[in-house]
């Protein structure tokens, strides 16, 4: 069975998107494409072979030979776009964040849960990265032990025009917040954000640094450093009772030449994370294929989005804040 997908937003994540379903995704078929900036939209339908594109993203939602649609255009889009897809009863791969606030994923959740079905599929795709995957896996054959503690840091080169300070919690850390709960199993409970004294108040992309806690009392710390220059750069260490499993060097093959060794970093998340979009988007299509769901839901999407939003109340505040969620619903549970 082939599934017909429409992308909305055709940047930098929804082009790489479009390439990887045209591609490398057995049973995709790459229908429409829409972005705001239509030269964009042809650009990027000439490259991947997209069949048309759309004059307009609600109409592409609609469109009867469209079963399934990815959104990637920018943050504040997520919410309309997604409950659009749900009204037209069509599974959506919504990247992330779900929405930038809480009553916005609470919208998605409340409509999701009228439908008595699961539709939305958030873009947490690190849940899909082979070793994020391993260092479950790890964790999981209970050899370490329970564990007590994980680490995260997330660098990139630098910011794009469009991100503003509080993006480091809103937009990027809520990928270390999803791959927290997802590895632990648990929800986060508290949050402090730090930022360092030393750093200029006037960069959007200087280092934000997060400590929370878990229902399971575990604690989990996060840097954030947007604006770190040598590469795109994201570590993870679980520190267990009696060992800590480690994510690898970031390059598969290290170099050794005048009188030095090492490997290289990308440039951006794309390489770093190619097979964990590749398996996202796989099980997208083959979880619609067999009529079934994948990958972080609409719940997780707005439990990330609790925690990004105490970890603003936070930074704002300066003094740990309590995260509070709504009810799981029957459909998440
Ligand atoms: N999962 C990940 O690892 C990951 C990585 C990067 C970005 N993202 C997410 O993907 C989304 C896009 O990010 P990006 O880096 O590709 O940004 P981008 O700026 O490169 O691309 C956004 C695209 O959306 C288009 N656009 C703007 N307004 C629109 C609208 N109303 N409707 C349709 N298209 C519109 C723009 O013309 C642009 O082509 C963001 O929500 C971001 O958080 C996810």
């Amino acid at each position: 069975m082939s599934v017909r997908v429409g992308i909305i937003g055709v940047g930098v994540m929804g082009a790489d998107h479009a390439r990887v379903l045209a591609s490398q995704v057995p049973g995709a078929v790459l229908q429409a494409l829409y972005d705001a900036d239509p030269t964009r939209a042809k650009a990027v339908a000439d490259e991947t072979g997209a069949q048309s594109v759309a004059a307009d993203p609600l109409a592409l939602v609609r469109d009867p030979s469209i079963d399934a649609v990815l959104v990637a255009s920018p943050d504040a889009t997520h919410k309309d776009l997604t409950l659009a897809c749900l009204a037209a009863r069509k599974p959506v791969l919504c990247e992330k964040p779900l929405a930038p606030t809480t009553a916005e994923c609470r919208e998605v959740l409340a409509a999701e849960s009228k439908l008595g079905r699961r539709l939305v599929q958030v873009g947490y795709m690190r849940r899909f990265d082979p070793a994020y995957v391993d260092m479950k896996m790890t964790m999981l054959s209970g050899r370490l032990g329970a564990p007590l503690i994980f680490h995260c840091v997330h660098r990139n080169v630098s910011a794009p025009s469009w991100f503003d300070s509080r993006m480091a919690v809103s937009n990027s850390a809520v990928h270390e917040f999803d791959i927290a709960r997802w590895m632990l199993d648990t929800e986060l409970t508290d949050i402090q954000v730090f930022r360092p004294k030393a750093a200029r108040a006037d960069s959007p992309g200087a280092p934000v640094f997060l400590v929370l806690e878990t229902a399971c009392g575990q604690l989990v710390n996060v840097e954030i450093f947007i604006d770190a220059t040598y590469g795109y750069d994201v570590r993870g260490e679980l520190v267990c009772e009696k060992g800590t499993v480690s994510l690898g060097a970031p390059g598969r093959t290290e170099v050794s030449l005048d009188l030095a060794h090492g490997s290289a970093y990308p440039a951006d998340w794309r390489p770093r994370f190619a097979d964990a979009y590749r398996l996202q988007n796989q099980a997208w299509i083959a979880a619609i294929a067999g009529g079934a769901s994948a990958g972080a839901s609409a719940w997780d999407g707005y439990a990330a989005a609790a925690v990004a939003e105490a970890g603003l109340q936070s930074l704002a505040e300066n003094r740990s804040v309590s995260i509070s969620l709504v009810e799981k619903a029957t459909l998440y549970k």
